[in-house]
């Protein structure tokens, strides 16, 4: 049994990508740890709540992280577009008036820390999110890298391709000292689906209408909260303004769970050291793979390449016959 905490900004494609380990056979999440990114913490936390909701397993407990960055307050104030302002495509009316009560007292950093340290070499760190909450617990315990079984980032860029800037991925762009600790100081197994592999390993518009057509809550579920961003990807194609969704469906957060429970998930991977860029006016927050050896770093990681699409496929149209039975 693979024991997951999963750290995330839960936006759409944190969703799917919870559904999708959820849905895992052998896995058990332990904790879903909340950070701000997509949303702010608050709206993040409500929605790891309605995902679980929608999964029936309100009994994993969930913690309030982050909300903002190591330094400054860069990216607190803009959410992401293309998933509204809550985070979930501003879709879902029903606010639960209750949700706080529902959130664990502990903050997340700590009940990190503490559940990796009951369970030495066991726990597997999904990040979804800006590394925030990651980076905190190293500085509050630091043998908790050294106490993981592995980690596994969506986040970063392999080819200096940005989404929300020239050069820098949306959750290293967030907090980029926070990736930066993370990649330097996190020296367990370590995978990273980045923005390009992700884009590179589109799904397709015909695929997303399965996925999202099952009769099944889940599958229900994500298409109210997709009908939003559809609408804004097919805008990006007609205005050609490029990858963002254009080139088909991308769940990005679930390329990394995906992987994490099948490794068969991901066909083709390099191994180097990586390294954030803190300085520049073009560069900050973006990822840079060391493939001569020139930052003399021991630590190398594992960065996904090439995706065995038809697997991934599976397991997202799996993830979304949830709850069980239905
Ligand atoms: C990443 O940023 C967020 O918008 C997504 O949830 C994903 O984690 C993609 O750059
Ligand atoms: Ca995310």
């Amino acid at each position: 049994e693979k024991l997951l905490v999963i750290d995330t900004d839960c936006g759409i494609d944190d969703a799917q990508a919870i559904l999708v380990a959820l849905a895992a056979p052998h896995v058990r999440v332990l904790a879903a740890t909340c950070v701000f990114g997509n949303a702010s913490v608050d709206d993040v936390c409500q929605n790891v709540l309605r995902v679980l909701a929608v999964g029936q397993r309100e009994q994993i407990p969930v913690f309030r992280g982050s909300a903002g960055p190591l330094l400054g307050t860069a990216g607190t104030d803009t959410p992401c577009d293309h998933f509204g302002t809550d985070g979930l495509g501003d879709v879902f009316k029903d606010k639960d008036p209750q949700w706080e009560a529902k959130i664990r007292r502990e903050h997340a950093v700590s009940a990190m820390v503490r559940l990796v340290a009951e369970n030495p070499a066991q726990v597997t760190l999904v990040a979804l999110g800006p590394l925030t909450n990651l980076a905190l617990a190293a500085r509050l315990d630091p043998s908790f890298p050294g106490k993981l079984k592995k980690l596994y980032i969506m986040g970063g860029n392999m080819e200096g391709k940005g989404n929300v800037s020239l050069c820098a991925e949306f959750n290293f762009a967030m907090d980029p000292e926070a990736a930066y600790v993370v990649l330097e100081e996190f020296l367990c197994p370590t995978y990273m689906a980045t923005w390009e592999y992700a884009c590179r390993n589109a799904l397709s518009w015909d695929f997303f209408e399965e996925l999202t057509s099952q009769d099944t809550a889940a599958s229900r579920f994500m298409k109210t909260a997709t009908s939003r961003c559809w609408a804004y990807s097919q805008e990006a194609l007609s205005k050609k303004r490029g990858l963002h969704f254009g080139a088909g469906f991308v769940s990005f957060d679930s390329y990394a769970v995906a992987a994490c429970v099948d490794a068969g998930v991901v066909a083709e991977s390099v191994r180097c050291p990586v390294r954030v860029e803190l300085q520049g006016a073009m560069c900050r927050g973006m990822m840079v793979l060391d493939r001569v050896g020139r930052l003399k770093k021991q630590h190398s990681v594992t960065v996904f390449t090439k995706c065995n699409k038809d697997r991934l496929a599976r397991l997202l149209l799996e993830s979304l016959r949830q709850p069980p039975g239905s």
